[in-house]
Order: C-alpha cells, then structure tokens, then sequence
C-alpha cells in the first residue's frame, strides 16, 4: 500500500516536472556589446518569470572563481575576441537549466546557433523567439566607455555616468559595493568586440530570419530603457512585429 502511494507520488512529480520542461521557454536577444541586453535581460526575465542566462557574465564568473575553464577563457574574454566553441559550450552546459532561459550573448554565431537547436530539440524544446537589440555604432562606444559595473559578483548591477548615473559616485545604488570599469570596456577591446560583431552577426540574423523567429528593435540614447522594454516585451508576448 505504502509503496503503491510512494509510485504514485513519484510519477505525479516525474509529470510536473515533465510538463515544465516540455513548457520551457527559450528566447534569445542579440545585439552589439553595450546594446543593452543586460539591461533589458534584468526587466524581462522577472516579467517572463525565466532566468537570465549572460554568457559573458558566466565567463566572468568562471574567472572570478578561478577554475580551470576561467584560466582558460580569460585572455580571450579581456581583448573582446570570441571564446571558442568547445569551451563556450562547457560553460553555458553548466548554465543552462531545463526550465528555460532568457539567453543574452549566446549563440553569437550560426555555428553556436546550430548547436542550440540540436541541444534543445533533444530536450524536445526549441528557440521561441530572437529579439535583435539594433543601435547605431556611436551610441554602442558611449555606452561602453561609461558603463560602470558593480564589483560585487552576486549583484552585478550596471550603471552609465551620463545615462544611468548612481546616487552616490561610484557606489552601487543596490548593494554599496564599489563599482569598476569592465577590462575589456577600454578602447582597443570595444573595437575587436565591434569587428566581432560586425563579422558573425549577419549570418547569425540570416538563420534566425529564415526560421521566421527574428524581430529587430531599435534602441538608440535616445530611447530609455522602459521604452525600449516595452517594444522588447510587445515582440514577445506576440503583440507587435516589425
Ligand atoms: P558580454 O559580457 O556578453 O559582452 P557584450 O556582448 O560585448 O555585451 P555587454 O555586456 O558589453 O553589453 P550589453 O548588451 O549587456 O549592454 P548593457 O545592458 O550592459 O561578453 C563578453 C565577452 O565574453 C565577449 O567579448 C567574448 O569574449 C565572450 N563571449 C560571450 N558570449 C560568447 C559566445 N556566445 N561565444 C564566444 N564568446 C563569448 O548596457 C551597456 C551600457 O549602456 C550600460 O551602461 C547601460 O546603462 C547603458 N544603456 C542600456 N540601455 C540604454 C539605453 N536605452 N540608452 C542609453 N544607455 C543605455
Ligand atoms: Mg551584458
């Protein structure tokens, strides 16, 4: 009888958690560094109630951390150049739960594209939507050169002295931790990030346009961040195309 109840409430649990998975929602935004998808990642993963998943934040963590992946990836992370695909795909296997994510800066490339889909198709989920963050060169170099950064790794707030200043200079609004310059926000650095965009984001926009999964929207400093999450927010909850 005990045992009868105990199967019971196992496949009921094996179920829920089953559905869940089945249910998980998977949705990408792309853009050059600094188009904001941190920022928007913080507003649209506690609306869509999935995690946010930054690629580059869990480099930075593995780095933090010293492990032996963050030996291995942090020159590479510093001069703004791509990680390579063996190894990005070691760290983001151990991000990337099955309830889904809101996935920012990853994949970056077609090659990191396809590996995606093959990865979810045998979770039997799939790519929802991808959401390309489009802001004009000028206004991506103002926003890295004063972006500031929380040093406190479980915060990790950003802020920008001229667009998003904080309270008090130099403090994290959120926690008072110091905040810092991200080493690859120097010149030289933005540039290869730049280049790298410029390079790997057409044919990556390319196969998601051809599954029809793809929606741009324009984000310049102009725009504040509400905005720009409402129009991100609109695209994905099916209310508005461009
Ligand atoms: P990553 O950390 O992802 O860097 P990135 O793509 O260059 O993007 P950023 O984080 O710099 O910018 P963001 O778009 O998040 O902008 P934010 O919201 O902060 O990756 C770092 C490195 O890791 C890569 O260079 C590479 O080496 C490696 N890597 C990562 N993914 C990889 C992959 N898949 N494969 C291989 N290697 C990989 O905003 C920027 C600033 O703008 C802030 O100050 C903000 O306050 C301000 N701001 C935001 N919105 C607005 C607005 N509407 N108006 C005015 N200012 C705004
Ligand atoms: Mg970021």
């Amino acid at each position: 009888m005990l045992s009868q109840c105990i199967r019971k409430a196992w496949l009921f649990l094996a179920g829920i958690i089953f559905f869940k998975w089945r249910n998980a929602r998977y949705i990408i935004l792309i853009g050059g560094p600094g188009a904001g998808k941190g920022t928007q990642s913080d507003l649209l993963a506690p609306a869509l109630g999935i995690p946010h998943l930054s690629m580059g934040d869990a480099f930075r963590r593995q780095i933090a951390a010293g492990t032996e992946l963050g030996k291995q990836v942090e020159s590479t992370v510093k001069s703004g150049a791509l990680v390579s695909p063996e190894l990005t795909m070691a760290v983001l296997s151990l991000e990337l739960t099955p309830v889904g994510a809101l996935l920012d800066g990853f994949p970056r490339t077609h090659e990191q594209a396809v590996l995606l889909d093959k990865l979810l198709f045998r979770r039997g989920n799939h790519v929802e939507k991808v959401i390309l963050l489009e802001v004009p060169e000028a206004d991506l170099i103002e926003r890295l050169s004063l972006r500031r950064t929380c040093s406190n790794k479980s915060c990790g707030r950003t802020y920008h002295t001229k667009f998003a200043p904080p309270n008090k200079p130099d403090t994290c609004d959120a926690c008072g931790s110091p905040l810092y310059q991200r080493p690859d926000d120097v010149p030289d650095s933005i540039r290869e990030r730049l280049r790298v965009f410029r390079e790997q984001s057409k044919p990556l926009c390319d196969y998601y346009q051809a599954k029809g999964l793809l929606t741009t929207v324009s984000s310049t400093n102009g725009m504040d961040k509400q905005q720009v999450f409402a129009a991100v927010l609109a695209v994905i909850q099916g209310k508005n195309r461009s």
